[in-house]
């Protein structure tokens, strides 16, 4: 008989707090910042339909693989994929899977940590009223001036990366699952607000059907990886982050309804960012691919506007800010729990560290918006290449790995165990999807991207 395992950091106290947590995870500057404006550069309506698929056949099912380990395991991602392939008599080298995760979990947080310093900025630019009755032209200047200035960012990614070393010391339950209860739900809000101004502008009906319009001459294979990149990234998959959250889980809980439910809500906030954010963009005739800084110009615009904008915008950016960490502290928690498992750290000097790494790792952003920006490899910058290599690649490989780990190699029965979901079919649906569907997906779509089918 298996012995139950229990995980050393604790645990949540709830189904419900897991729920809430792995939501906070999820959703963040992915569905706001970066879905329109990756929706944005790569055309639209087509995009969409794309990542929405990629959700439904493709990241629920690893989803529910991924936390599924990680209850299974109840440690670290690297430990995680350590005990189980021992229990289960398989290659111990599965356990790199787990340092592909911590890697990709750096990488993504140093940037993370610099698009959430912008959020930072902009709610003393809000709050000072510095967008009230300026002319569209002198907003774009704002934001161009923040990223002409390497001290400026510095300042706010050094405190971002402080305010998520800060909660990660703290350890699994305290802060976290309270902070999440309350703002999750207060940003929900501020964004139907945001649509509804949306929707009073004479842009409405060209930003909407840019969303829902698909137009299949834009779509590229090149778009079609971004989507799934998108769908990897936005539900904090395939670097361990929810299998780490996974790992606290309560024994009792169901994983595929809690999936589902983390699923539905952070999609929802995508589209209703992208419904709040694309009317605007057409309303004040800018640009839909005018990438990474399309909401740090469209918004301020409509907050320069809009009645009470200077109160809603501080509010925006604030609950921004708190969507940004509740995610950043799934990035470096994996890390931490390693660090504490094997290294027998103290939580906070763990999650100094790790943060510390992060920090240096995301000074390179920081100077390819200035110094650095000339300095690029395949066009892109730094930036570009820390975003592009985490999302497109690195996070739907360890999908595909961990999809392959948890229906090829870990056997049936321990599975129908750990999902306790019988062996009907839903579980038939979920072993067919991470089975099959899901690994060709992703390798249909790498495939595909460069050009080999
Ligand atoms: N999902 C978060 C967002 O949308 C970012 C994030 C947190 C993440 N943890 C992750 C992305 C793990 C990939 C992997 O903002």
């Amino acid at each position: 008989m298996r012995v139950k395992r229990n995980s050393i950091h604790g645990q949540w106290s709830s189904r419900w707090a897991f729920i809430l947590a792995a939501t906070g995870s999820a959703v963040g500057l992915g569905n706001i910042w970066r879905f329109p404006y990756i929706t944005g550069t790569y055309g639209g309506g087509a995009f969409v339909l794309v990542y929405i698929l990629c959700v439904l056949l493709i990241a629920m099912p690893i989803m529910m693989a991924e936390i599924m380990l990680g209850r299974r395991g109840r440690r670290s991602p690297i430990n995680t994929m350590y005990v189980l392939a021992e229990e289960e008599n398989l290659n111990r080298s599965w356990s790199y899977l787990g340092w592909l995760g911590v890697v990709a979990g750096f990488l993504i947080l140093s940037f993370y940590s610099v698009v959430a310093g912008w959020t930072l900025d902009y709610i003393f630019r809000a709050g000072s009223g510095a967008f009230t009755n300026v002319a569209d032209t002198a907003i774009v200047s704002i934001f161009d001036g923040l990223l002409a200035s390497p001290e400026r960012l510095m300042v706010t990614h050094s405190l971002f990366m402080a305010l998520t070393v800060i909660i990660v010391s703290m350890g699994v339950q305290s802060g976290l699952e309270r902070a999440v209860k309350f703002l999750m739900p207060a940003l929900f809000i501020l964004l139907v607000i945001m649509v509804g101004y949306a929707m009073a502008t004479p842009g409405f009906k060209e930003g909407f059907a840019y969303l829902f319009e698909p137009d299949f001459s834009k779509l590229t294979g090149e778009g079609m990886l971004a989507a799934m990149g998108q769908a990897f990234f936005s539900l904090s998959l395939g670097m361990g982050a929810i299998m780490t959250y996974g790992s606290y889980l309560p024994s009792n809980a169901s994983i595929a309804r809690t999936t589902f439910s983390i699923a539905v809500a952070d999609t929802c906030v995508a589209i209703l960012a992208g419904i709040a954010i694309f009317p605007l963009v057409f309303s004040y005739g800018l640009q839909p691919n005018s990438g990474p800084g399309l909401i740090f110009v469209t918004l301020p615009i409509a907050f320069g506007q809009m009645p009470y904008g200077q109160i809603v915008g501080t509010g925006f950016f604030v609950l921004l800010l708190f969507a940004a960490w509740t995610s950043s502290i799934s990035l470096l928690e994996p890390a931490v729990a390693w660090l504490v498992e094997n290294r027998d750290m103290s939580r906070p000097r763990a999650a100094g560290l790790a943060g510390l790494i992060a920090w240096i790792l995301g000074i390179g952003s920081v100077l390819s918006f200035n110094d650095w920006q000339d300095i690029r490899l395949f066009d892109k910058t730094y930036f570009d290449i820390m975003d592009y290599l985490t999302s497109n690649i690195m996070l739907p490989l360890g999908g595909l790995l961990l999809a392959i780990f948890a229906s090829w190699q870990m056997p049936r029965s321990s599975s129908v165990d750990e999902l306790k979901i019988g062996h009907g079919l839903g579980y038939q649906t979920w072993r067919f999807l991470v089975r099959y569907l899901a690994p060709l997906g992703v390798l249909t779509i790498f495939l595909n991207a460069i050009g080999l089918i």
